[in-house]
């Protein structure tokens, strides 16, 4: 039935809280350390709440004492609230106006209280199991008093009393000289202390009585205290009873545990306090029920055993938020006002932890569960309203709720939280890794664009460097094709003007050719014409001496040809005399061979006589021919010097060549 109480409860106000915040615990392992000496320590825990941001800090320290250590006397700045955990001492205190310097034992399960302004020192016992003494001492403001926790809980009284002069202290104390030298000059101890050996409580005090030191104590403390010098008159007093929580009876007790409230009512020493004192022992598998603190935030320190503690968030504030933590021994954790709560001891041990509540008027906790149950007390139709259930439902809850109960028990209700916390650590582990993976994942995705804008970036560079590249060739092969069409123009053009050189140099050198052919021609032609005229020149030169010659030549042949007619003429009269004896001869040798032949051929010498006779005949015809011709001849050259002599007279005698022939020939 808690459970479901719980559970509804937590869905109810889970609406509420989101923001997150710090655990509202201080581990033991986080105290600060105040102080640590060969003989004791003194740590400290400043807690202020996320859901309370503005109450606080509160500042509880933790005093261990060796056992016969003395914790040197310090002036309280604050209200003093304290618990003693373990080993038992002696309390010894002035100042709040009374005269006198009170001393209280403390033991285990002590409560006391010291006032502000109050000097006070401590003194641990020598006890056989030698414990320590340990005290959970909570520091708050008063109604009257405000402390302001930056000037610290207390000061020691060597660091306030030295801080005046020498004489000043002399003449304040009433001593030597040589005392308060050695007051001031010698070093200071720690705060902790070695106490002087343990005796009898009479011979302690004889001791004491005698020491220079508790002499100046006491001195200081009467000083402070405003008597006059002179033993202190050690005394018990009313206000110097303590509370002890373990030897009281409890508010509340069942198998499941037991809770006890110490408050200005049950204890009057707390009068004027702002806090109370409260402790709480749960068994195993056992559960403080529900409830809420209508008047106090509690700061709980955890003395034995280990538990859960669940708390939820009722205002909805940023920085509040529903929480669920175990807490070990040493722990320290605060819940706020008005913030409902359970602790739960797990199955397997007790659970014990004490605190202070802020406030020590009558701190009603509200209970969800039990006979005192606000609940009981609220109309059943309006909680049914309230819870949205039916009122059946309602009644079963109030009627279950009728036993009282404020320890519950609750098995395995603690090792449920537990692994509700578990799950929730892991979720939120799994939370923060998926936050982290994401963050990564953003990073990764950041770093990938970034690389991927970098990339194309280059991408773009490299292409645009490529088009520049590109762009700067086609250039150079635009500019080189130019040139080279350039050049080509340029040879082209030399070709061409080399051509038209040539063609020029030809047409010059043919012109020059035809004009020399010409010059040449016209020379030839001149020179032809010269040699014509030339060779008409020696030609009729020629021709007039041919004409000459033929000339002289037709007179010396008509001359030779007269000559020759002269001796043509007598030769022929001489041949015609040889040729009448050759043909006598000859007709004599013929007529001698005819008669030889006579006998051998008859007709042949016929013969041969006809075509003598013949020959004859023939050359007689042509003799008479010639000399019909010659005849004619002489007749035609005769009339030629006939014509030649009527012309001029010259030539006459001569002949024709073309006669002589003919005339040997005859
Ligand atoms: C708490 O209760 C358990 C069991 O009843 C007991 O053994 C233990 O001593 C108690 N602790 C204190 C501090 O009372
Ligand atoms: C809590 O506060 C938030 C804003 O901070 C609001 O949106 C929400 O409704 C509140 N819840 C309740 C139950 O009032
Ligand atoms: C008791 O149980 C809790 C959770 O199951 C565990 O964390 C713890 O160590 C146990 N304590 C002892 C004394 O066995
Ligand atoms: C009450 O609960 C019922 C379901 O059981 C739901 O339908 C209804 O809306 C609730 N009423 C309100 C006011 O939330
Ligand atoms: C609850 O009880 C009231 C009065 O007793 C009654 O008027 C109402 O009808 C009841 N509602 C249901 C759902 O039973």
């Amino acid at each position: 039935m808690a459970k479901l109480l719980i559970l509804i409860l937590s869905s109810l106000l889970l609406l509420c809280c989101s923001a997150t915040s710090t655990l509202p615990v201080v581990r033991r392992a986080e105290r600060k350390q105040l102080m640590v000496t060969e003989y004791g320590e003194i740590s400290s825990v400043d807690v202020r709440t996320a859901a309370a941001p503005t109450k606080g800090p509160y500042h509880v320290e933790f005093i261990t004492l060796d056992p016969n250590s003395l914790f040197l006397p310090v002036l309280l700045h604050a209200d003093m609230v304290f618990y003693v955990h373990s080993g038992s001492g002696k309390l010894s205190w002035t100042g709040d106006g009374e005269d006198e310097v009170k001393r209280v034992d403390l033991k285990r399960g002590d409560v006391y209280r010291l006032e502000p302004g109050s000097v006070f020192f401590l003194q641990s016992d020598l006890e056989n199991e030698r414990q320590k003494l340990r005290i959970h001492a909570i520091f708050s403001t008063t109604d009257e008093d405000i402390w302001e926790p930056w000037i610290g809980a207390y000061s020691s009284i060597s660091d306030l009393v030295l801080g005046f002069n020498a004489k000043l202290l002399q003449s304040s104390f009433g001593v030597t000289e040589g005392v308060i030298e050695e007051i001031t000059t010698t070093p200071k101890p720690p705060g902790i202390v070695h106490a002087p050996a343990s005796e009898s409580s009479e011979e302690k005090e004889e001791k004491k009585k005698k020491s220079v030191f508790y002499e100046l104590e006491n001195r200081f403390l009467k000083v402070m205290a405003g008597e006059e010098a002179g033993l202190i008159n050690l005394k018990k007093s009313k206000k110097s009873k303590t509370f002890n929580i373990l030897e009281a009876d409890p508010d509340f007790h069942n198998c499941n545990g037991w809770s006890l409230t110490v408050d200005k009512g049950n204890y009057k020493n707390l009068k004027g306090s702002n806090m109370g004192v409260f402790m709480v022992n749960l068994t195993k598998g056992a559960m403080m029920g529900p409830h809420w603190n209508p008047m106090a935030t509690e700061i709980a320190v955890v003395l034995e055993g280990e538990g859960m503690v669940r708390i939820i968030c009722a205002s909805n504030s940023t920085g509040c938020k529903n929480e669920r933590f175990i807490v070990r021994e040493g722990d320290v954790f605060v819940v706020p006002r008005f913030h409902p709560m359970a602790q739960m001891s797990f199955n397997n041990g007790s659970f014990v932890f004490m605190g202070f509540s802020t406030t020590s008027k009558k701190n009603h906790p509200q209970f969800l569960v039990g006979k005192s149950s606000v609940f009981q007390t609220l109309d059943r139709e309006v909680l049914a309203l309230a819870f949205n259930a039916s009122n059946t439902t309602i009644d079963q809850l109030l009627l279950a709720s009728q036993e009282d109960a404020i320890i519950l028990e609750c098995v395995s209700c603690a090792e449920e939280e537990f692994r509700l916390m578990v799950e929730e650590i892991e979720r939120e582990r799994e939370r923060e890794e998926e936050e982290r993976k994401r963050e990564e994942e953003e990073e990764r995705r950041k770093r990938e664009e970034e690389e991927e804008r970098k990339r194309q970036e280059e991408e773009e560079e490299r292409k645009r460097q490529e088009e520049e590249e590109r762009k700067r060739r086609e250039e150079e092969e635009e500019r080189k094709r130019r040139e080279e069409e350039e050049r080509k123009r340029r040879e082209e053009e030399e070709e061409r003007k080399r051509q038209e050189e040539e063609e020029r140099r030809e047409r010059e050198e043919e012109a020059r050719r035809q004009k020399e052919e010409g010059a040449r021609k016209e020379q030839e032609q001149a020179r032809k014409e010269e040699e014509e005229r030339k060779r008409r020149r020696e030609e009729a030169e020629e021709e007039a001496q041919q004409k000459r010659e033929e000339e002289e030549e037709r007179r010396q042949q008509e001359e030779a040809r007269k000559e020759e007619e002269e001796r043509e003429r007598q030769r022929r009269e001489e041949e015609a005399a040889a040729r009448e004896e050759e043909e006598e001869e000859e007709r004599q040798r013929r007529e001698e061979a005819a008669r030889e032949k006579e006998e051998e051929e008859a007709t042949r010498e016929q013969e041969e006589a006809r075509r003598q006779e013949e020959e004859r005949q023939r050359r007689r015809e042509k003799e008479e021919a010639a000399a019909a011709a010659r005849e004619k001849e002489e007749e035609e050259e005769r009339e030629r010097k006939e014509e030649e002599e009527e012309e001029g007279g010259g030539g006459g005698g001569r002949r024709s060549f073309r006669e002589l022939p003919m005339k040997l020939w005859m």
